[in-house]
């Protein structure tokens, strides 16, 4: 195994030989593209400050975006709305109105592309007025048993109105198994839940909440009483553990790139379906260094995505999506 009998270089010299051992692929069939969805009328997309070439999208809008990720072999989208300040309260309770934005869109999507795979976001940040995943107690901390009941309701919501896959990205303890139960009691077998199962308390949050409003609800808060510290990984692996064991049909790392090893540990420990999760603060910070030349965008997007890939990722969500699979397919 020693040089200068072995040479390592000889296979990297020509492309077709480094295209024979190359050890893992990323594909269109690889992403998830996130959107944001605002009420309104007509084709309107608006544009968000912090997260450049992303839009905040008009169900008409999304339905155009719609076309455009079947046409480049995207195999699903995921929804996330951006809900009026009027609509915004204590209990949440637009969540679970089956005429609102998400169950809409829902339907509206899963009608135009059945073929789209329709995943929807479960958590209670678009809708209360303190920008938190759950309700409040009396002292002001979320309390987990009450936001239970919730999400089940938004889960329940979603799943009649058509939804493929719903995501709880609440990290509430047992939500999983109490909406499985209850898809179960409801005879709604065939909905997948994503259990974001390892989200952190990551500061890359922060343009998502810009684009979905929640930025100025949230103040001076956090929420870490409830996603995890970036500093744990046992922790991850207990949490993948129980959200499987309720019913997971496929787990969740985010964010992404940061987190590689967690994602890594996680596909070997349990050898589920394990998505990971490009976020915002992510895609904004490559976006800005390639807005300054310091490199291309799309060459940079794609050695990211293939590391999650790499480290284990079976899918990735990413906003960078269309732009990845036409770069693919170059
Ligand atoms: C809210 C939610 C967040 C993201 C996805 N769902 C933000 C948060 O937890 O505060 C972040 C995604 C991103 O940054 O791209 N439940």
């Amino acid at each position: 195994m020693s040089f200068p009998r072995t040479r390592l270089r000889r296979m990297r010299k020509d492309q077709f030989s480094r295209q024979l051992m190359q050890e893992t692929v990323l594909l269109p069939k690889h992403l998830i593209y996130p959107v944001f969805l605002m009420p309104g009328e007509g084709s309107i997309k608006e544009a968000i400050a912090t997260l450049p070439g992303v839009f905040r999208h008009t169900l008409d809008s999304l339905l155009q975006e719609a076309a455009e990720v079947c046409a480049l072999g995207i195999p699903a989208i995921a929804l996330f709305p951006v809900i009026p300040a009027t609509q915004k309260s204590l209990s949440a309770i637009e969540s679970y109105n089956a005429q609102g934005l998400v169950p809409c869109a829902i339907a509206a999507l899963k009608a135009a592309y059945p073929i789209l795979g329709v995943i929807t976001d479960i958590a209670l940040d678009p809708y209360t007025t303190h920008g938190q995943d759950g309700l409040l107690d009396a002292h002001g901390q979320v309390c987990n048993d009450k936001t239970l009941e919730v999400l089940v309701l938004q889960a329940l919501c979603h799943a009649r109105a058509g939804a493929d896959m719903v995501a709880p990205s609440d990290m509430m303890d047992g939500r999983i198994g109490r909406i499985r139960d209850a898809f179960e009691t409801a005879g709604l077998i065939h909905t997948r839940i994503l259990a974001y199962s390892a989200k952190y308390a990551s500061t890359l949050y922060g343009p998502f909440r810009d684009a979905v409003g929640s930025t100025a609800c949230l103040g001076a808060a956090d929420k870490k009483t409830y996603q995890m510290d970036p500093a744990n990984v046992q922790e991850a692996l207990r949490e993948v553990a129980q959200d499987l064991e309720e019913g997971a049909d496929a787990v969740m790392v985010k964010p992404g790139l940061p987190y590689l090893d967690v994602l890594y540990r996680v596909k070997s420990t349990f050898q589920a379906p394990t998505f990971a999760y490009q976020v915002s603060g992510e895609y904004a910070m490559l976006h800005l260094a390639a807005a300054q030349g310091i490199f291309n965008i799309d060459a940079a997007m794609y050695e990211a995505v293939l590391s999650m890939r790499r480290a284990g990722a079976d899918a990735v969500f990413t906003y960078h999506a269309k732009a990845l699979a036409a770069y693919i397919q170059r």
